[in-house]
């Protein structure tokens, strides 16, 4: 039987810990599990995503909390579905990102290998994104890889649209390995998170209800288009240090002062449009960067906004002229859910093979690296 890699992803939404045991050639996934934050450790990590004072002590302090969430979790995992542990090679924990400053050469995934180590017995693979950063990559985004693997298609070009807390592509040319390609577009459920959560004291907008109430605000949309990030040329990758409630906050602010301002416009649910066109428009132009490579073709949505039915609707009517279909990677037999933390148990089993998990062409290395450290038992 072929060996079992646990995968262990908790995204910047820290909306929570996604668990996968999956073994590979071909794919099959054991088993799954969600794991909500408790509230005060989801507040440390939050707090722990900006600057602020005494951040060691802090950042060590939940280091320590989330080696042992993390080891529950795939002790949980292991027992509720009677997996054999001694068919396990490794578990592959990305860890939580608390700051990822590629520009600076560093990206900080948090939550303690060697506590998950001892709590399961199982060896960690962890802290995948170093070894590109330090051959001058962005050490981001890393699923792409995986997403070749697993849905490159012979003859039709596929586009795998990753809509967690940052947006990410993963253009698939038909046929052509080598000319693959991918990058963070900018934020996809960060900012309209913060700002439901804000508005409605809910955690997200169930299935774009909100957004699609309102109406977006065209002077607010070009205020925000107007970051740095989106006039970046890739390799680039982003996060909560770029996109922010409070940067929202200033945004909004400014807006205000505008000649253009007018009060009427000025309602949340039309924010939250704006956020929401802020995303698809993003990805749009991502996606029509490649109409040469790629003239049309298939998009499959992942992560947690594949469930988010208004804007995957947006992003249909916004690429309907180039007759792009928009499903999600369901139809590919691989629940939308599931891809991110199946995609770091699959690069736990490249590390235990001693083979590469970046592609040099989209992260902007120097060359193919083999990802991660491990600790053993
Ligand atoms: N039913 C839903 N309707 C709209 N958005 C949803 C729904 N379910 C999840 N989401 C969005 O997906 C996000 C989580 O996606 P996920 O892929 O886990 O992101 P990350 O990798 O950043 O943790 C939530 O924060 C929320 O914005
Ligand atoms: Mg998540």
């Amino acid at each position: 039987m072929s060996a079992i890699y646990i995968g262990v992803m908790t995204g910047t939404s820290m909306d929570g810990l996604d668990l996968v045991a999956a073994s590979f050639d071909p794919l099959k996934i054991h088993a799954t599990l969600t794991l909500k934050f408790e509230e005060d450790l989801r507040d440390q990590l939050m707090a722990l995503s900006l600057p602020d004072d005494n951040e060691i002590d802090r950042m060590a302090v939940a280091h320590v909390a989330l080696g042992k969430m993390i080891g529950n979790g795939v002790n949980q995992l292991i027992e509720d579905n009677q997996l054999d542990r001694s068919q396990i090679r490794a578990i592959g924990s990305h860890g939580q990102t608390i700051r990822h400053r590629p520009e600076s050469g560093f990206s900080l995934q948090i939550g303690d290998a060697h506590i998950i180590t001892e709590l399961t017995n199982l060896p960690v693979v962890y802290d995948f994104r170093s070894r590109d950063l330090a051959a001058n990559g962005q050490g981001a985004p890393l699923v792409p890889a995986f997403h070749q693997v697993l849905f490159q298609h012979h003859s039709i070009h596929r586009v795998i649209l990753n809509l967690g807390g940052i947006a990410n592509v993963t253009m698939l040319p038909a046929g052509q390995p080598e000319q693959i390609f991918g990058f963070d577009t900018g934020p996809a459920n960060i900012l309209m998170d913060a700002w439901c959560d804000r508005y409605t004291g809910q955690p997200y907008d169930e299935n774009g209800n909100w957004a699609a109430y309102g109406h977006p605000i065209r002077s607010l949309l070009d205020r925000l288009q107007a970051h740095d990030y989106f006039s970046k040329e890739p390799p680039k990758s982003t996060g909560r240090e770029d996109f922010n409630i409070d940067w929202l906050h200033d945004q909004l602010a400014d807006w205000r002062n505008d000649l253009d301002y007018d009060e009427l416009e000025d309602q949340p649910e039309n924010v939250q449009a704006t956020l929401m066109k802020l995303t698809t428009r993003a990805i749009k132009k991502a996606i029509y960067r490649s109409k040469e490579a790629m003239p049309t073709g298939e998009i499959y949505v992942c992560g947690g906004g594949a469930f988010n039915g208004t804007l995957l609707e947006q992003l249909r009517w916004r690429l309907r002229k180039h007759n792009w279909s928009v499903q999600t990677t369901e139809a590919l037999g691989l629940a939308p859910i599931w891809v991110e933390a199946t995609a770091f148990a699959w690069l736990a089993m490249r590390f235990c093979e001693g083979q590469a998990g970046n592609l040099p062409a989209v992260t902007g290395a120097n060359g193919l690296r083999v990802l991660g450290s491990m600790t053993h038992i």
